[in-house]
């Protein structure tokens, strides 16, 4: 796919930057001419809108640091003060934190699309595992920019995920203390959350441009999941998949611009309203919802070290994922055993996000206990937490590497063109068009 370029300068300083610095080709190469499967479906269209929301995230991030105080005493006000006596500064707060939601909700549809259609598979090997490092850099810069307002839920989140490390063996308080920059979470945690929040979307940025650079070179996966066999299985990117993911963006836009303007606290926490107290812990703390399955996993164990080991682990189960699956078809289109694994798995994401939200001694069937065994009451969030964690971790371990061995596939297509051509809508004009043939 990279090498040959059809790019011609067409102008004089065209030319002569082109012999210097050629980086009008690079971008004709990558967003105009290149070579994309023509059969993309609209769950392509999420890694453009991704790139929208880094730039959103950076843009505003920039504007509201301009404003923010990272000092524990001043910084819930200077938010407050951004919300009231800033030019729209209640818009860029209110973009920036939903937009936060809104990457993770694109950041989970795109990383399902590659689960379904099997795009970790080789070659994409590396641009999946450059996507775990980018969800991994999201994750931490969406945890230390939460803690920013300096609010209840901010600084009580801040002191249960930072404790989480102080249950490593040996290094672990020493772990926490340089986290902390001191002996709580306090002023020195709160200026090197500031200063990494400000610094990991870069880093994000450079991380996609590898990302990106790793799609180039196999090329897109497509939903047959078959490989693209000649130039008739694609199209140039431009325009057809401009105006695609255009569309896309537009449609993504709309939705998110909803929340902005009509329900933007609805994702988050009231509790984060009312000023950090260290000497007050909430009744309930709990993550951003993009967080709440980890969460899940996390209180499902009883051992601190093992439910932290368990929800590393779960992440870590995704960088490994491509040596996991042993099927030789990528696409679970043809993968019928497959596609219902992974509607239970998707079922018990969900199921582990809905747990991570309650309390976990809160009951499945409301004021139901006849599930009660010893102590422990398996009516419980934390035993569906459990159920839907061993699902989870079961999938990758024992589903994915067996059924790829066992199953038998459907038969896939010749080539990307094959089913897009016998499609009934696609038959000859005059066959088409005859009311006969289609009653
Ligand atoms: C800032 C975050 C991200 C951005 C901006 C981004 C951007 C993109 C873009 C533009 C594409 C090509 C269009 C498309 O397939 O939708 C793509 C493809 C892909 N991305 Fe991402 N991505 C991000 C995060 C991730 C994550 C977290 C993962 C997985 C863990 C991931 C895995 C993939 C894979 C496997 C493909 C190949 C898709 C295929 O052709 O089947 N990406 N990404």
């Amino acid at each position: 796919m990279s090498g040959h370029s059809n790019y011609e300068p067409k102008t004089g300083f065209e030319r002569w930057l082109d012999t210097r610095l050629p980086i009008v080709r690079l971008a004709y190469d990558s967003l105009v001419d290149f070579p994309t499967p023509k059969n993309l479906n609209y769950w392509w269209t999420f890694g453009g809108i991704l790139a929208v929301c880094l730039g959103i995230q950076i843009v505003t991030g920039i504007v509201l640091a301009m404003h923010y105080v990272p000092h524990v005493d001043y910084a819930f006000n200077s938010v407050e003060r951004i919300m009231r006596d800033v030019n729209y500064g209640w818009l860029v707060r209110y973009m920036h934190s939903n937009g936060a939601s809104m990457f993770f909700v694109a950041v989970y549809i795109h990383m399902f699309r590659g689960l379904y259609y099997g795009s970790y598979k080789a070659p994409r090997e590396v641009l999946w595992i450059l996507g775990c490092v980018i969800y991994l850099l999201m994750m931490a810069t969406a945890f230390m920019g939460y803690v920013l307002p300096w609010g209840q839920m901010s600084f009580h989140g801040a002191v249960v995920i930072t404790n989480l490390f102080g249950a490593l063996p040996v290094v672990g308080p020493s772990i926490t203390t340089w986290l902390w920059g001191g002996f709580a979470v306090d002023d020195p945690t709160l200026n090197r959350f500031f200063s990494l929040h400000y610094l990991l979307p870069f880093m994000i940025a450079g991380v996609v441009i590898l990302h990106i650079w790793a799609l180039h070179v196999p090329g897109n996966n497509n939903p047959t999941g078959v490989n693209v066999k000649s130039k008739e299985d694609t199209v140039p990117f431009h325009p057809y998949y401009t105006v695609k993911d255009g569309f896309a963006i537009s449609v993504f836009l709309l939705m998110f611009a909803t929340f902005v303007f009509f329900l933007p606290n609805a994702l988050g926490d009231a509790v984060n309203y009312v000023p950090a107290n260290p000497l007050v812990t909430p009744a309930h703390i709990v993550p951003e919802w993009y967080f709440l399955p980890f969460y899940a996993i996390l209180r499902a164990v009883p051992d601190k070290l093992t439910g932290v080991l368990m929800m590393f682990g779960a992440i870590a189960m995704l960088f490994i994922l491509p040596w996991l699956d042993t099927s030789k078809v990528r696409s679970m289109r043809y993968r019928p055993t497959a596609k219902l694994y992974f509607g239970i798995f998707v079922l018990a994401c969900l199921i582990l996000g809905y747990c991570g939200g309650r309390l976990p001694d809160d009951h499945v069937i409301p004021g139901l206990s006849t599930f009660q065994l010893l102590d422990a009451d398996l009516n419980s969030m934390v035993w569906l937490s459990r159920i839907a964690a061993a699902y989870y971790f079961s999938y990758f371990l024992i589903v994915l590497p067996i059924l790829g061995l066992t199953e038998t596939p459907l038969p896939q297509p010749e080539s990307i063109s094959a089913p897009v051509l016998s499609h009934p809508a696609n038959a000859p004009a005059g066959a088409a068009a005859s009311p006969e043939k289609r009653g």
